[in-house]
């Protein structure tokens, strides 16, 4: 049972919102308490940069995504011989329709935008680090939700590219050894992509999965508000040592609200301009937001020439498609290293050597056995899942990339640089010198995070000051 409080009397000459806010705040202290913990007294360092406003931004992103998707839902027919035409009408008779239509198509796309950005500035500042992990967690988590929500997004225009893609990306599952058939069946709801399928999908789109993200972003703004935020100098301002006002407010922090309030509000003019210019001007942007084959009707007897995932999943697809059969041979020679390293060079107790050992030969078998397809899969999925142990790979003394020495900035540029050609990659068609870029561009993917424990130590880091660098502006 919450602790009695003491109703608050305020005087009778008070101002009548005063006397309401009064009111309310008798009745509800829980609300009140959580606003002047989240934002009127949670203090925030005071040297965020431009790095900093895509949280919010996504946190607008998704607001936008819910509030033209239930307006979307009041026309869209979850039919397989309807949905195509429900969302021409949508287009041309709804009245308003075709912007509420591109708002949602356009932020998907912008979704993606604003939490790759959101990543990368996890990654520029060491935010996953100890004692954010958690946060860095809940949001590999919330990229998961949002892929599997964009993934089934797409199904629903019931397109070519919505057909054809869900075909592509479903019968991948089958290449799992023994449940794998069963467990594409099962997703499917039937032999082929169908209406069942598109049943299913619409069910999860509109309702299952937004539920979960919901559930995960607060969880994630709350595990952050909790440890507090990192910033670009990746030192903590509270706790032990750490200066502090008359209050106890500490002195390299300001309150949420107005200061970041404000702020973020530029951004979002910001955003806004740009979101608008695309909606009006260019949305289907290219192809890239919204696929020309797309525009036909599914038709499950006319497969497309080449069918491309959207942008947002290209790194991950050409990864998929990098893992040939001949690849196999290149992923079992950095098997054989790493137990060798394992064997030979780790500082690991015998035990440890003898289990590196017996994994990399099972694994090798396995390898050998079973279809690079599968093994396609594998690592397209081991690409996000190796995401969310990103704090414990990263093993350098500094944590934000500004302590850290120069060449580790060449270092992420090439990692980013290579993300970009990936994605590139993955929306061409296939060619077998676009396969070998995206080989090598595979190998450093995974060579990026897996060889982090080692070169994250090297070089010398410079001095990290005490307090964060901030000039009044
Ligand atoms: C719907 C998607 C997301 C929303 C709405 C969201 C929201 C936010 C907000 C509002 C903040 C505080 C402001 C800021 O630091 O920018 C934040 C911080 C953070 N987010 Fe997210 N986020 C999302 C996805 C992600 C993803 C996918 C990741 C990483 C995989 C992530 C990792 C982080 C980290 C590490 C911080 C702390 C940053 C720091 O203190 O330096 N977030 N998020």
């Amino acid at each position: 049972m919450a602790a009695y409080r003491e109703f608050k009397e305020l005087s009778p000459n008070a101002s009548a919102g005063a006397k309401t806010m009064n009111w309310l705040e008798n009745r509800f202290p829980t609300a009140f308490d959580a606003y002047r913990v989240h934002m009127s007294e949670y203090y925030a360092p005071k040297n965020f940069n431009f790095w900093y406003i895509f949280g919010s931004l996504a946190l607008l992103v998704l607001v936008i995504q819910i509030v033209t998707g239930i307006f979307l839902v009041m026309h869209y027919k979850p039919d397989a011989a309807k949905a195509f035409e429900s969302v021409e009408y949508i287009m041309r008779d709804v009245p308003w329709g075709w912007l509420i239509r591109y708002m949602h198509s356009t932020g998907a796309s912008a979704f993606f935008v604003v939490v790759y950005l959101h990543m990368f500035r996890g990654l520029l500042y060491g935010s996953y680090r100890k004692p954010r992990e958690l946060v860095w967690i809940f949001g590999c988590a919330i990229f998961l939700a949002l892929m599997a929500e964009a993934f089934m997004g797409y199904l629903l225009p019931w397109g070519q590219m919505s057909y054809w893609g869900a075909q592509v990306i479903v019968n991948l599952f089958s290449a799992i050894p023994f449940i794998g058939p069963d467990l594409a069946l099962l997703i499917r709801g039937d032999y082929v992509v169908g209406d069942a399928t598109l049943n299913r999908f619409f069910s999860f789109h509109v309702i299952a999965v937004p539920l979960v993200l919901l559930g995960l972003v607060v969880a994630h703004l709350l595990a952050l508000h909790d440890v507090g935020s990192n910033n670009p100098d990746g030192i903590e301002i509270k706790g032990p040592g750490k200066p502090v006002d008359d209050k106890g407010h500490p002195l390299d922090g300001v309150p949420f609200h107005p200061y970041y309030t404000v702020h973020d509000i530029f951004g979002v003019a910001i955003f806004l301009f740009i979101f608008s210019a695309i909606i009006f001007f260019a949305p289907e942007f290219g192809g890239y937001f919204l696929e020309y084959n797309n525009f036909i009707p599914a038709d499950p007897l006319k497969t497309p020439a080449h069918i491309a995932p959207v942008w947002y999943f290209t790194p991950f697809y050409s990864m998929l498609r990098a893992i040939t059969s001949e690849m196999m041979y290149a992923l079992i020679a950095c098997v054989v290293l790493g137990a060798g390293f394992g064997v030979l060079k780790a500082r690991l107790p015998g035990i440890m050597k003898g289990i590196v050992l017996v994994a990399a030969v099972v694994g090798i078998v396995l390898m050998l056995a079973i279809d690079a397809k599968f093994w396609g899969v594998v690592v397209m999925g081991g690409a996000v899942v190796i995401l969310f142990f990103l704090p414990w790979l990263d093993h350098s003394p500094a944590r934000s990339i500004r302590y850290r020495p120069d060449w580790h900035k060449w270092v992420y540029g090439v990692f980013v640089v290579n993300f970009v050609i990936l994605a590139y990659l993955g929306v061409q068609p296939p060619s077998p010198i676009g396969e070998r870029v995206s080989q090598v561009g595979t190998l450093f993917y995974f060579g990026f995070f897996l060889l982090m424990p080692w070169w994250s130590r090297l070089g010398t880091p410079k001095p990290v000051p005490e307090r964060v660098t901030f000039a009044a502006h």
